[in-house]
């Protein structure tokens, strides 16, 4: 298993290109199960997540072309047809929004069964609410054997679904399935993360009418068939996100090019209040931290627009090394401060209680080995590393790999020590 090595204390400097969505990304991908004509992806992260879905898709019938086309790396997905609308345990569980093949299945052929995906090291995330929308739009949803059978043989139905609580995922399974549905469907307490917005936007372009998305309330009129189209997946919030957190520990000046900063304002606010310099422009933000140390700041995880809890461990990191002492509230997931004990081992001095956790300051940090537990917590290690005294080490890199695109060459290329270590031995890679 590969690992990654981090030297601390070089300042950062430079530019750093943000790629395409991961969470974008696997949508729109499942969204071309909907047509029988190619859907192309242009600005496509690299990840082990999107080559994972990739493999997925080809079981149910697609054909996925990765190119390198003028605007970057894109990617060309064709289902002519569905040869199985099977998705089976053994991929579900590996990554779990492969779940969302569940709503274009049933859409389009009437009829799938899909792997439940279990839980996950962040919380149980179960999947109720897409259960429920699929079962309001008219789909039978029997559970058996760990599997969701789904069934809608003479297609989907509109219906007006109110989510008790914000869910992403629920909210894009019902958009994906409400297109294909007849008549219309209204989606109340719905999501407003900007993947959303671009996942609707793709559908659009497909030929779906959609109105109201990246709002509370969004309304589909259901067609009986989608086209092909080209879609730019928007830049990944959270990759900006967590380089603008990586530059303010590690100190330095850094670019973060591609990418649109209004879609982490309440990060880049809070940066700010802690005494970080933000420069907004029209195709991304300038981070830009010198001197002293930074002020403790609060915070709480929310739906979009608020705080996004995949920045949450990432600013845990930050806060560590912060004057003062910051409460950082954590209300998505009842289970995501794994990272909190692997930054006490760099001499982080954090307390946890519930969904609450107190992080007190400390002078510096100290290098020390250290183990991912997921995508997020890997990477709030690595940034800790950057401003650590000596060497980190960051066991089970495959989390980072999900979902952070050249990581080690992104941060190198600012001058940070960042090396990957093949297999457990530690030779190192070139
Ligand atoms: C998406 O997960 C993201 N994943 C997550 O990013 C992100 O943390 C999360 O949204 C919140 O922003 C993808 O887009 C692939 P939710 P999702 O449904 O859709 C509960 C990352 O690191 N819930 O908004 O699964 C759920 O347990 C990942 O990239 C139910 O109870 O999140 C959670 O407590 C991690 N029943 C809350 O709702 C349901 O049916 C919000 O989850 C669905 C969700």
């Amino acid at each position: 298993m590969d690992r990654i090595a981090i030297t601390g204390g070089a300042r950062l400097e430079g530019e750093i290109p943000i790629s395409g969505a991961k969470n974008s990304a696997i949508k729109l991908m499942a969204a071309s199960l909907l047509t029988d004509e190619p859907l192309r992806l242009t600005n496509m992260p690299r990840l082990a997540d999107t080559r994972f879905l990739g493999k997925l898709l080809q079981r149910l019938g697609a054909e996925v072309v990765e190119a390198d086309g003028v605007l970057g790396p894109e990617t060309t997905l064709h289902t002519p047809e569905i040869v199985s609308a099977i998705a089976p345990y053994d991929l579900v569980r590996q990554m779990r929004a492969s779940f969302n093949v569940l709503g274009p299945l049933v859409a389009r052929t009437g009829q799938a069964k899909v792997s439940l995906p279990g839980g996950c090291t962040i919380g149980a995330r179960p999947v109720d609410l897409h259960l429920k929308a699929l079962e309001a739009l008219g789909a039978r949803i029997d559970l058996h054997e760990g599997y969701v059978y789904a069934q809608a043989p003479r297609g989907l139905v509109g219906a007006e679904i109110e989510f008790p609580f914000i869910s992403v995922g629920a909210t894009e399974h019902a958009l994906l399935a409400a297109v294909l549905a007849s008549g219309q469907t209204i989606l109340r307490n719905a999501a407003r993360e900007p993947e959303i917005a671009d996942l609707a936007e793709c559908l659009t372009k497909m030929g779906a009418r959609i109105s109201g998305a990246g709002t509370s309330e969004i309304r589909i009129e259901g067609v009986s068939k989608l086209n092909g189209a080209t879609h730019a997946v928007i830049p990944d919030r959270i990759e900006t996100g967590t380089y603008a957190l990586a530059v303010a520990t590690a100190g330095g000046q850094v670019r973060l090019t591609g990418t649109r900063h209004d879609f982490i304002s309440a990060l880049l606010d809070k940066l700010e209040e802690a005494g970080v310099e933000v420069t907004r422009h029209d195709d991304g933000v300038t981070i830009t931290r010198n001197g002293g140390r930074l002020k403790a700041v609060e915070i709480e995880t929310d739906p979009y627009p608020g705080f996004a809890t995949d920045l949450q461990a990432q600013f845990m990191a930050l806060m560590t090394l912060a004057d003062g002492e910051s409460v950082i509230r954590e209300t998505i997931f009842e289970n995501r401060f794994m990272h909190a004990p692997e930054l006490a081992r760099l001499g982080a001095d954090i307390s946890v209680q519930g969904g609450e956790a107190r992080v007190r300051g400390v002078e510096a940090l100290e290098g020390a080995p250290v183990m991912a537990t997921d995508l997020r917590a890997s990477v709030s290690l690595v940034i800790a590393g950057l401003a650590a005294r000596g060497d980190t080490i960051v066991n089970r890199v495959y989390h980072l790999d999900r979902g952070f695109e050249r990581l080690e060459e992104k941060l190198g290329a600012c001058g940070a020590s960042v090396r990957r270590l093949k297999g457990d031995g530690g030779e190192e890679e070139s």
